[in-house]
């Protein structure tokens, strides 16, 4: 199952919004809807958002010449801030359209249509990678289990959320595998449900028994030794490992540590970013009031509440017992690590 695809020039992705009571699948060449799909969620999870960026940027570069005739660098100037308004904290993002800005700037002057070619084969090249570093991730994150190991993981970072397998379930998937996996407890995940309707549904189908939790019964969980092993995913790694992640992952963090059981996280290269230093300097995307007022479209909240909405948290890199990236498996101090695998070739 692919999240996100390309196929004869066309993008294909299943609209996570309608799962797991309907897989409906969209096939489309029009960048506006790769856009709306981000935005909405239909696409999500930061390494499929990156992924569909960098196709997206191609279906916007081909179609019909702009009426305006503009030039392929302001048409690509207007894709990409289109895309790039989508959602601010997944840095895969940004790092994808910053690449194609490069290819487009590197093969300039060998006109339109060749130049779009590049583009096309570089997003290819950017889902390949993606692909190859869930397979690492799930290598080098089983690794660290040990037989008969039960995991709690919050919003969804499987195959959904990747071109690939998927980061923090790659390692699930891989370890169960290899017969380390006694069972997963899956956080619902307020506010749209990550956990419960897209997590339990690719475990389920993976054939891993899972257990499906409110989030506020993680304490519990944890407290009462049902796991040995929290692992999550991120949507940014700041310079010196303090990391974004879906809201409620930083509570996880702090009881991991209280209750002395490992807390991981699993993200390819495309998701570290140098260039913010703390998570501090993270952007916070914010969602809208009715994702916490409403729950599937019926209202829950009395009118006129205010809300504060956050779609991400920051969890401080002292929290964190080890980064699982597809360069290597890191551990503090973070930030000689993060600038170490980012020399890697
Ligand atoms: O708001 P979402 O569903 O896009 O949030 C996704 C997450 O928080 C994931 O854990 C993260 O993007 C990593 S996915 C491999």
């Amino acid at each position: 199952m692919k999240a996100v695809d390309w196929i004869d020039g066309t993008v294909r992705f299943i609209d996570q919004t309608l799962l797991p009571a309907e897989e409906r699948f969209v096939i489309t060449n029009d960048i506006q809807v790769i856009a709306e799909a981000i935005r909405s969620l239909r696409i999500r999870g930061a390494p499929a958002i990156g992924v569909a960026a960098a196709f997206g940027l191609v279906l916007g570069l081909r179609s019909p010449d702009s009426p305006d005739g503009s030039s392929l660098a302001l048409r690509f100037d207007r894709a990409a801030r289109l895309l790039g308004s989508t959602r601010p904290t997944a840095v895969n993002l940004f790092n994808v359209l910053n690449r194609m800005r490069g290819v487009l700037q590197a093969v300039s002057g060998v006109g339109d249509r060749e130049a779009i070619q590049q583009l096309e084969r570089e997003a290819r090249v950017i889902q390949a990678e993606d692909i190859e570093a869930c397979h690492r991730i799930g290598e080098l994150g089983a690794a660290l289990l040990n037989a008969g190991t039960s995991v709690l993981t919050h919003c969804n970072a499987g195959a959904l959320a990747t071109a690939g397998d998927g980061t923090a379930l790659s390692v699930v998937t891989t370890a169960h595998r290899q017969g380390k996996i006694r069972q997963v407890y899956v956080d619902e995940t307020r506010p749209l449900f990550q956990g419960a309707r897209l997590t339990s549904w690719e475990l389920l189908r993976a054939g891993i028994e899972v257990v499906l939790i409110t989030d506020s019964t993680a304490a519990s969980v944890l407290r009462e030794g049902r796991v040995q092993a929290v692992i999550v995913g991120a949507d940014r790694i700041a310079a010196n490992g303090d990391t974004a992640n879906k809201v409620g992952t930083y509570p996880l963090a702090v009881l991991a540590q209280r209750h002395n059981v490992p807390m991981y996280v699993a993200a390819p290269v495309s998701t570290l970013d140098p260039h913010t230093l703390t998570g501090n300097d993270i952007p916070i995307e914010e969602r809208d009031p009715s994702e916490v007022t409403q729950v599937a479209g019926i209202r829950i909240a009395p009118e006129g509440v205010r809300t504060y909405t956050p779609a991400f948290d920051v969890t401080p890199h002292e929290l964190i017992s080890a980064i699982i990236t597809d360069r290597g498996v890191l551990r503090p101090p973070y930030d000689a690590g993060i600038a170490g695998v980012l020399r890697k070739p």
